[in-house]
């Protein structure tokens, strides 16, 4: 990559598809800023539980917002999720995205509409998924882990409302850009999905797909 240029990599899936793990791996082994914007839509759910609008909510976001305690509990993900839905609050979050998504040096940006409505042109498009029953096993794990009260079958209720909620709305839903590439880590370990997602990268830095 010539000095002083911008490269994106855009990152989208499901939740608990390995997306954050792979994110930060393809940052790190190519020196790229990570910015994770799901946090952006949990901070702004966790002003609303906290009482505030959601638009004026996005609309005041601040860095710091997403350095907030307990942005990953399963309260959050759901207030996210459903603020989300709101074309405004979309839009609210857009200049922020894309100027990350811009800047020198290369960055990786993860979430639902990256590919797809953030950064339509991103230089490399990956779209990082597994199946229901493997991604509501490894939140499951990862909530017990971190002292959640939750049963297995719970989790996979939650993910698959969550699901719904993100491919089912008419703003900017999750979904595959057509020019991404498929990572499917059912069967894969973190390595071996970090490993892929490095190489299809790589494939689209030396101009090979
Ligand atoms: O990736 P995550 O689980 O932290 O995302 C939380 C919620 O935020 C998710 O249910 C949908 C929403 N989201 C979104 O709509 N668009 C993004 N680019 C990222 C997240």
């Amino acid at each position: 990559m010539p000095a002083g240029s911008a490269f994106t990599v855009a990152i989208d899936g499901p939740a608990a598809a390995g997306k954050g793990t792979v994110s930060k791996e393809v940052a790190r082994h190519f020196g790229f800023a990570h910015l994770d914007t799901g946090l952006l839509y949990r901070a702004v759910g966790r002003r609303v539980l906290d009482g505030e609008d959601a638009l004026a909510a996005a609309q005041a976001l601040r860095p710091e917002d997403l350095h907030r305690d307990g942005l990953r509990s399963p309260e959050v993900a759901s207030a996210a999720s459903e603020v989300a839905v709101r074309g405004d609050v979309r839009r609210a979050l857009v200049a922020f995205q894309q100027g990350f998504a811009r800047q020198e040096g290369g960055a990786v940006l993860d979430g639902r509409d990256i590919g797809t409505v953030i950064c339509p042109g991103a230089e490399a498009k990956l779209y990082v998924t597994a199946s229901d029953e493997v991604r509501a096993r490894r939140r499951f794990i990862e909530l017990q882990a971190t002292g959640h009260d939750v049963t297995f079958d719970g989790v996979l209720a939650d993910l698959k409302a969550r699901d719904a909620r993100d491919s089912g709305r008419t703003d900017a839903p999750l979904a595959m850009a057509p020019d991404a590439v498929l990572i499917d880590t059912s069967e894969m370990s973190i390595d071996e999905a970090v490993a892929a997602s490095i190489a299809a990268v790589e494939a689209r830095m030396t101009g090979e797909r």
